[in-house]
Order: structure tokens, then sequence, then C-alpha cells
């Protein structure tokens, strides 16, 4: 994948998969979840980088209990849009979390790997509570077992680009959720 100009770029994009409305919508309902379920006490919401950078943007303006949040890099690695199986924390949570409740925010949910290491390494630390929330869902490429509690959409297994997903490091910045073609 070679992109040098406007063109490349847009070569690659072959369809809107979930449009901005749609997103926008399903924020707010599983907003007024995460409301629900915390009922005004304190949360941390943790970002996992890069990928949920901008939806958990969007969901911690849209929460309405008092909440902080904090970010940590996990790489899965890819060779091109295959996952290889090895993840790796790269940044960790700058704070203890044993007097939290945690709630993770992770952009999609693949062969379930990632979060699978993430929230056993969490849980390890002994939160006041952990919910795990995801944009994405793809559940029939699940090579490890891993649900998580809130679900805002579940996708068939296509390579998908967009709001903060990327192939190569580009496209994060499109505002809806896409289908990646390779040519
Ligand atoms: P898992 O460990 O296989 O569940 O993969 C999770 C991570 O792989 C996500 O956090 C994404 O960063 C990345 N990933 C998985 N599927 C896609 C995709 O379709 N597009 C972009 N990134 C993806
Ligand atoms: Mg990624």
């Amino acid at each position: 994948m070679e992109i040098k100009n406007t063109e490349d770029f847009n070569k690659h994009i072959k369809r809107v998969l979930v449009s901005e409305e749609e997103i926008k919508a399903e924020i707010k309902k599983a907003a007024a979840k995460i409301d629900a379920l915390y009922d005004g006490r304190p949360i941390l919401l943790v970002s996992i980088l890069k990928g949920a950078f901008v939806f958990m943007a969007d969901l911690c303006r849209a929460v309405t209990v008092p909440c902080e949040i904090g970010f940590m890099c996990a790489k899965s690695y890819y060779s091109g849009t295959v996952s290889t199986g090895v993840v790796q924390i790269t940044m960790d949570l700058d704070r203890d979390v044993s007097n939290y409740h945690l709630v993770i925010v992770e952009d999609i949910i693949d062969t379930g790997r990632t979060l699978n290491d993430v929230v056993k390494m969490l849980k390890a630390r002994n939160p006041l509570s952990l919910t795990v929330i995801t944009l994405l869902d793809k559940p029939s490429r699940r090579l490890v077992e891993f649900e998580a509690d809130i679900s805002l959409f579940t996708i068939p297994d296509h390579f998908v680009i967009g709001y903060g997903l990327d192939c190569a490091e580009l496209y994060r910045n499109l505002p809806y959720i896409a289908e990646y073609t390779e040519n």
C-alpha cells in the first residue's frame, strides 16, 4: 500500500459500514447503560490506544457519571491486515487502579487476544470493578473466548478502517467506519 495522494487514499475505502449518525446514536445508548450501571459512582475510563482514542473522546462526553480518563497502549502485531498474535503493553496506566471502577474502552474485538491479556492484567490489580465496552465486535474471528459487557456494533469478517481504526496507521481520521479494500 503506497499512499501518495488523496486519490490513492480514497481508492482503499470500499464502502461505509457504519455512518457517523449510527455511531452517535449507539454511543448515546451505551453511555446511558454506563450511567445506569454506576449510578453516580465515579469511574475511570481506560482507553486502549491508539485505535480507541476517537471512541473514547465521544464516549467520555456522553456519560454523566463523574469520570476520569486514562490511557494504555497495547500493540497486537499485524502484518498487513493479518493478526500475528503477539500482544505487548507499550504504555501502562499512570496510577494505581485499586480504588477505581474501571471501564475499558476498546475499538474492536477481533481474535480477542488483546483484551483477554489486558483484562487479566488489570483484574490482577484489584480494581473495585471492571467493565469492558467495545465499539465493534467481530465474533466470527475469535481465537480466545472473550465477550465485552457492552458492544455497540457486531460486524462481519471485514477489515475495517476509520473512527480511530487504522490500516498501516492511516484512515484513523475518517468520521465513519468503512470497509477497507486492498485495490
Ligand atoms: P485482537 O487482539 O485480535 O482482538 O485485536 C484487537 C486489535 O486489533 C484492535 O484493538 C485493533 O487495533 C486491531 N484490529 C482488529 N481488527 C481490525 C480491523 O478490522 N481494522 C483495524 N484494526 C483492527
Ligand atoms: Mg490497530
